[in-house]
């Protein structure tokens, strides 16, 4: 067995928590061979829960968990660590505007790019999943000046799913058939699902569909407001799939992606398909050796301009927004 590796998970006390943390014990990220060590944050009052959730861990006698710590400071939690899962984020509540969501997660995203600046591994790789995840994944990469801003990402790999999904479900396909899809822009409803540049066993996938109708108004809509949908039904957001979501995009970024096809990551942006800099927006990339690249040369109809448009608008209000709060 080789040496351990290193995964923080922030808000490790909840729900999706509850579900991330036995399927990174058990292998899933790391496959069977390689130690993982766990390192879970929480604030102050989830400590005493979070230390069950450790009992049931340590119950499950996983192989492959070479140890977890816990804690509530950020620079002990975060020491050494190579991969950083920033999940915990105060959703927003009644009567909250979204000035005030942003400002109380600077409030924890902040400090964690301080902390993660300060004393995380050379390799560190950051994903946040906490809402809203982009600009969250932004605040955390202004206050981390000394990590590279290649290695900070958000997590639209649960709306590159839920696409994947609707869209084999509607040919009656296996979700194996698909590839090359992408989710553009935001983890809102704003994000803008591809069918254009999706295929479906080597067949483009808005041709296979021939449905403009359904592609523009059932499958968009379902696509972009199924974490609504499921909070409806469920009473409380998605967990399970947000957690196996965090799993296949941290899995792809070390893994890499396969020959031929490309995944959705939430990545600071260089300009490319008009996409302001400095922006993390979800984006077509491929990865090879640890580091991705975002997949370039994409024709872009005047659809599709619209939809990517009015989702990095979205993000441009949200970076102005804790632009003024002097959180970046
Ligand atoms: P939850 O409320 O069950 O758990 C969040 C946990 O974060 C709580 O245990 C809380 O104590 C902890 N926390 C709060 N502040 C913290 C801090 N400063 N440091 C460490 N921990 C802290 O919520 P959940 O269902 O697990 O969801 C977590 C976040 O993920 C939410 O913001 C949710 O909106 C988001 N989410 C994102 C996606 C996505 O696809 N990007 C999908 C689903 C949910
Ligand atoms: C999801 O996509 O399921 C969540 O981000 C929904 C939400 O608003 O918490």
């Amino acid at each position: 067995m080789s040496t351990p590796v290193k995964v923080a998970v922030t808000g490790a006390a909840g729900q999706i928590g509850y579900s991330l943390l036995f399927r990174l014990a058990s292998g899933a990220l790391l496959g069977p061979d390689t130690p993982i060590e766990l390192r879970l944050l929480e604030i102050t009052p989830a400590l005493k829960a979070l230390e069950g959730v450790v009992m049931e861990l340590d119950d499950c006698a996983f192989p492959t968990l070479a140890g977890v710590e816990i804690g509530d400071d950020a620079t002990k939690v975060f020491d050494g660590v190579n991969l950083a899962l920033l999940v915990g984020a105060r959703p927003r509540g009644p009567g909250m505007e979204r000035g005030d969501l942003l400002e109380a997660n600077g409030g924890i995203f902040a400090p964690q790019g301080k902390a993660l600046n300060e004393v995380a591994a050379e390799d560190i790789r950051v994903t946040v999943t906490g809402n809203p995840a982009n600009t969250n994944a932004l605040i955390a990469m202004s206050n981390a000046p000394d990590i590279p801003q290649s290695r900070f990402s958000a997590l639209t790999r649960l709306d590159h799913n839920r696409a994947i999904s609707q869209l084999a479900a509607k040919l009656g396909v296996p979700v194996t058939e698909i590839t090359k899809m992408t989710i553009w822009g935001n983890h809102s409803a704003t994000q803008y699902p591809d069918l254009f540049h999706a295929e479906v066993s080597g067949r483009n996938a808005a041709e296979a569909v021939g449905d403009q109708d359904w592609l523009a108004n059932t499958f968009i809509p379902t696509v972009a407001k199924r974490g609504a949908a499921i909070i409806e039904a469920r009473g409380s957001s998605s967990a399970a799939s947000a957690a196996s979501a965090t799993i296949d995009h941290a899995r792809t970024w070390l893994q890499g992606t396969p020959e031929g096809d490309w995944v959705s990551m939430s990545v600071v942006s260089d300009g490319s398909y008009g996409v302001a800099e400095g922006l993390i927006s979800s984006f077509p990339v491929t990865v090879a050796n640890g580091e991705w690249s975002i997949v370039q040369g994409l024709d872009i109809d005047d659809f599709s301009r619209g939809k990517i448009d009015a989702s990095v608008a979205e993000l441009a209000e949200e970076r102005e927004a804790v632009k003024e709060l002097g959180l970046i």
